[in-house]
């Protein structure tokens, strides 16, 4: 097997497993596809300033997050349809985080169910991220299913008022529940051993992998239409909602998908604990501001009165510590850990996870600091300007 050493190693592996639909509802972004290339450039311009001659060889990553010090700052970030990547996809990206010691944030729209994803890595840190459907009853109902299951926090996703156009996700025929269509089996068929190892093992086990949080009726393909109104994830949603959502769950909320100082400022007056300053991986608005560019201030706002994570686009451990340096506690990382569980399951994700940490470990030692706070106090050089055309 050639030896995976670099994100990319990771994504080629997947591109040859998964079938093309899969790989490319993974791997890609929305309209022009333009959010994408942004988070890479303003990532890409931050540069260190390091100090040598420190005599610091090691470096510590722990973090602080709530009530709770992460010996890594990261977290897996939700990723619907996890499930179809590997069998029982998303029970192994809970292992492996445990593994790390790091939280993994179940999705609204995952194949296998937070309580039997809790059954399968009963010591993980479960977070649940929520879609809030129009029906609210059944929204509850979720909340009442992740607390059972020992969530210990909510990840509301804000920034996703409706469903993104991905042209390519049409070209490909991808469609959850998959509706057969020539083009989506002939993909499938291409992939004989995701297809034997991931497709036909839910087939003669669960039945046809669907979204396992909605109801029993959306999950057949014939009454999906009648109920499907019920669980659209509601594009209405306002900060009253969010209010309502405080009232209900126990745990510690966070607000997926901030981008703005008045949102920051306004999801701390509502008692959220946490916020993620995301452009949801570049998939959602292609016109979208980048994390990194709105970070700082939303720091300098809010910074001492609720928890910052932040992601999109983090590849390499320099990307990671990049969110760090401007403020943020922790990071989501969303596509390595399925490139990771693509090629190689369990054991997949927890490899790239580990080189992702490991290349955090050695850009703070070259940055010449022993921790994520000193590394916040060397302070980053001023920021070029962003290139014109
Ligand atoms: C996502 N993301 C996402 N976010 C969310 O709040 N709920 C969800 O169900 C999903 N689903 C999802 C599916 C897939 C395939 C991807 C790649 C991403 C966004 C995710 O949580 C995170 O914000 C981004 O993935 C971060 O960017 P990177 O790390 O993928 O570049």
């Amino acid at each position: 097997m050639a030896r995976l050493l670099d994100a990319e190693d990771y994504r080629a592996k997947a591109r040859k497993h998964l079938p093309k639909g899969l790989f490319e509802y993974i791997d890609r972004g929305t309209e022009a596809e333009l959010a994408m290339v942004d988070i890479r450039q303003s990532l890409d311009r931050i540069k260190f300033r390091q100090s040598v001659l420190t005599g610091h060889q090691t470096s510590d990553l722990s973090t602080k997050l709530f009530d709770h010090t992460y010996p890594n700052p990261l977290i897996i970030a939700p990723t619907a349809l996890a499930g179809l990547v590997a069998h029982d996809g998303e029970a192994k990206l809970a292992r492996a985080a445990c593994r790390l010691g790091i939280p993994f944030c179940v999705s609204t729209q995952s194949v296998t169910s937070i309580d039997d994803i809790r059954k399968g890595a009963p010591d993980a840190d479960l977070w649940l991220q929520l879609y809030v459907w129009k029906k609210r009853d059944l929204t509850w109902q979720l909340l009442e299913r992740a607390a059972h299951a020992g969530a210990s926090t909510l990840v509301i996703t804000a920034d996703t008022p409706l469903s993104p156009k991905r042209a390519y996700n049409q070209h490909n025929g991808f469609s959850v529940p998959f509706v057969p269509s020539l083009r989506g089996i002939c993909d499938v068929l291409s992939r004989p051993i995701w297809l034997s190892t991931v497709m036909l093992r839910y087939l003669m086990t669960s039945g046809m992998p669907t979204y396992a949080h909605y109801p029993a009726a959306f999950k057949t393909a014939i009454t999906r239409q009648a109920i499907s109104d019920d669980v659209k994830i509601e594009s209405g949603l306002c900060w009253d909602d969010i209010d309502e959502i405080r009232g209900r769950w126990r745990g510690k909320i966070i607000i997926k998908g901030i981008l703005s100082v008045e949102d920051a400022i306004h999801a701390a007056k509502i008692g959220a604990d946490g916020i993620v300053v995301s452009a949801h991986g570049g998939r959602n608005f292609d016109m979208a501001a980048t994390p990194a560019d709105v970070l700082p201030e939303i720091v300098t706002a809010v910074g001492d009165q609720i928890a910052i994570m932040a992601d999109s686009g983090v590849r390499r451990g320099s990307d990671a510590l990049k969110y760090l340096a401007l403020g943020s506690c922790s990071v989501l990382v969303g596509r390595l850990p399925l490139y990771g569980l693509a090629a190689d399951g369990e054991q997949g994700a927890y490899d790239v996870l580990s080189m992702l940490i490991d290349e955090m470990h050695s850009n703070l030692v070259f940055a010449g600091v022993r921790s994520l706070d000193a590394l916040r106090k060397t302070r980053l050089p001023d920021l070029p300007p962003l290139p014109v055309g």
